[in-house]
């Protein structure tokens, strides 16, 4: 059974002033780990994704390194007074790093897209109705963040970071020509009471439900026919190439009176038009789709503004999902949020009640000069050229959920992870380095670390499963040994012990120091260890969702699970243009992994009761 879902309850009907701040100052600093625990750690990760010979080098680099008195001991030492005068040391490092620095298009290569559950639409008024509860739901979510009540949430009993939820109502990232920045409007003396409805790349303005679906109507009869150009498709093209567009799009004054309402708006409402029929079998790979990119200039991905933190999605035929700028906050907050909002729009039917008539909302003007143009030109090539090569297949593995593993006393996230493992090397016979996500909000300003899936123990399992010489219970005895090396490997990353940041706060402070970059990070090793061909990520829900985003490396995988009770809901990504990868092979091997995982169990395990 899965848990009943519920709204998010405020701890109180009025604002408590000072509330998040007091939380927030309660919360550990992240610390800075030992210089010798994480070099040990780092050898040891690279033993199954390095040859020994390699091995070999870095292990005499990283004991130089390490050395009394030299380049380790000295950056160690550095990071810890940073982390002694900053609330995290590692946050603003990691916002530049991961995402303002970063020059990819957002749209694949960073935003994540949510596909919600599909809903029966007949009419446009479906549409428009389900929009009004939809943006009603949103702006209640809003009111516990701005009243300061929204329950503290906790991981293993203890309390996490809010301050993500503080950043993605109001938000925007705004491109420049060498790094972008993010601008929080919901921290200005003059919050914003807007919100911007993309319908054939028009706009609108929110406020009651009731009054919103007049609204959202106005729009709908009003705006009937498309802007000429999808403007909102140079948010799509490569960070530098928007960059300047922007610039030159912001020349024209009325166009930079369009974008600042934009950014200044509190989210996006993206009413989109249907896309290309497909078969019931690929509807959540077409919502996928529709919510990663849009699917290409002649579909839908001119109803975006992809620098927007939150954009919501709601198809003609009922598919609705979201798409989120990863800079201000990573999954779990925007579910949370996405959790309350489907919750709310399950609340009983509107009622008509008589309202105040509101002005009709404002449609964005934008000048097309032909330099304008031009660069829509080239984002519409680029957004197709990014659309074509996007390879996603979504599968509701039905057979079991969480339930499974929970049976057998092991962590379902790990158990998970392991099938993973077992699904690449059976394709592949390689380990690569894995990338999982794990929460660092235990810490004030926390983000993430990596928790390194492929692990020796996973190497062990995988090789023996699948090994007719080995009996079941040895191969039970490794999959249960793998399970908790993984799940111990969760609990070091989630208390700030994990490898990955510290590593890059050691070379950023390097760099910081003015000092030469010490050569573990000039190694071969280090660059393979940082090489996900598996990016996967854990990102639970109550809704019966699933959250999907690209791979980030040209000839990997991007994977993305919502574990429910009874089932589980898998995004896979990969790269048409890497002839190595295919989403759909590597989907189909997870679920053959996952059975034969449980059979295993239930053969060696059932047989001994
Ligand atoms: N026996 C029985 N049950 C077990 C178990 C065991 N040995 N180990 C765990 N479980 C149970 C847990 O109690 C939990 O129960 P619940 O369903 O009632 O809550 C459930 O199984 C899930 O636990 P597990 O699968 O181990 O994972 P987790 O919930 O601890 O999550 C991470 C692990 C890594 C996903 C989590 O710590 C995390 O960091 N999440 C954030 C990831 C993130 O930020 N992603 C976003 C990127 S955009």
């Amino acid at each position: 059974m899965t848990k009943p879902t519920c709204l998010v309850k405020p701890v109180s009907l009025t604002k408590i002033t000072g509330r998040y701040l007091v939380h927030q100052e309660s919360l550990p600093k992240l610390p800075v780990p030992p210089l010798n625990q994480t070099c040990e750690r780092y050898l040891s990760i690279l033993e199954p994704i390095v040859d020994p010979e390699a091995l070999k080098h870095t292990n005499r680099l990283v004991e130089e390194f390490q050395l009394p008195g030299g380049v380790g001991e000295r950056l160690q030492k550095s990071l810890e007074r940073r982390a002694s005068r900053l609330p995290n040391w590692l946050s603003d490092w990691w916002l530049n790093t991961a995402y303002l620095d970063y020059r990819l298009p957002v749209v694949v290569h960073s935003s994540p897209g949510v596909v919600l559950p599909r809903l029966e639409f007949t009419d446009s008024q479906d549409q428009i109705r389900f929009t009004a509860k939809l943006i009603a739901g949103v702006l209640d979510f809003k009111s516990m963040v701005d009243n300061e009540t929204l329950p503290v949430e906790y991981l293993h009993g203890k309390p996490l970071c809010m301050n993500q939820y503080y950043q993605i109502l109001s938000s925007c990232r705004i491109p420049g020509i060498k790094k972008d920045s993010v601008v929080n409007h919901a921290l200005s003396t003059d919050p914003p009471t807007h919100i911007i409805v993309v319908h054939k790349y028009q706009d609108g303005r929110a406020l009651t439900e009731n009054e919103l679906y007049i609204q959202l109507e106005k729009i709908w009869n009003t705006f009937p026919q498309p802007n000429e150009e999808p403007i909102g498709i140079l948010t799509s093209n490569h960070r530098d190439r928007w960059g300047k567009a922007y610039t030159n799009l912001l020349k024209d004054k009325t166009n930079m009176i369009s974008v600042q309402e934009i950014q200044r708006s509190i989210f996006t409402v993206c009413l989109d038009a249907p896309m290309p029929q497909v078969s019931n079998e690929m509807y959540h790979t077409q919502a996928a789709v529709q919510m990663l990119h849009g699917g290409g200039s002649q579909w839908n991905s001119g109803n975006r503004w992809f620098d927007k933190t939150l954009q919501f999605i709601i198809g003609e035929d009922g598919t609705c999902g979201v798409i989120y700028e990863h800079a201000p906050a990573e999954g779990p907050p925007i579910v949370a949020l996405i959790d309350h909002v489907v919750e709310y729009t399950k609340k009983s039917e509107m009622i008509y009640t008589p309202t105040v008539l509101h002005p009709m909302p404002r449609k964005l003007h934008f000048n097309i000069t032909p330099e304008i143009l031009k660069d829509i030109e080239e984002a519409k090539e680029n957004m197709n050229t990014l659309a074509n090569d996007l390879d996603v297949r979504v599968v509701v593995f039905c057979y079991f959920g969480k339930n499974v593993p929970k049976s057998y006393k092991m962590s379902p996230d790990a158990f998970i992870q392991m099938a993973l493992q077992l699904a690449y090397y059976r394709l592949y016979k390689l380990y690569c380095a894995t990338y999982e996500s794990a929460s660092l909000r235990m810490f004030r300003l926390g983000r993430t670390d990596t928790i390194r899936s492929a692990s020796t123990d996973s190497a062990h399992f995988v090789q023996a499963m699948d090994d007719p010489a080995m009996q079941n219970p040895e191969k039970v005895r490794l999959l249960e040994r793998a399970v908790r090396a993984h799940r111990a490997y969760t609990d070091m990353a989630i208390q700030g012990q994990a490898i990955d940041r510290h590593l890059l706060g050691l070379k950023l402070q390097a760099i910081e120091d003015s000092l030469a970059i010490p050569k573990i990070f000039m190694d071969t090793s280090y660059v393979k260890a940082n090489h996900y061909k598996l990016s996967t990520s854990q990102v639970p829900a109550k809704t019966d969702c699933v959250m999907c985003f690209g791979p980030v490396v040209p000839d990997g995988y991007g994977v993305c699970y919502n574990p429910m009770e009874t089932h589980i809901n898998f995004a896979v990504s990969a790269f048409n243009s890497c002839a190595d990868t295919n989403a759909t092979r590597l989907a189909s091997a997870l679920q053959e992994a996952l059975l034969d995982m449980r059979s295993l169990l239930d053969q060696t395990l059932k047989s001994k009761l």
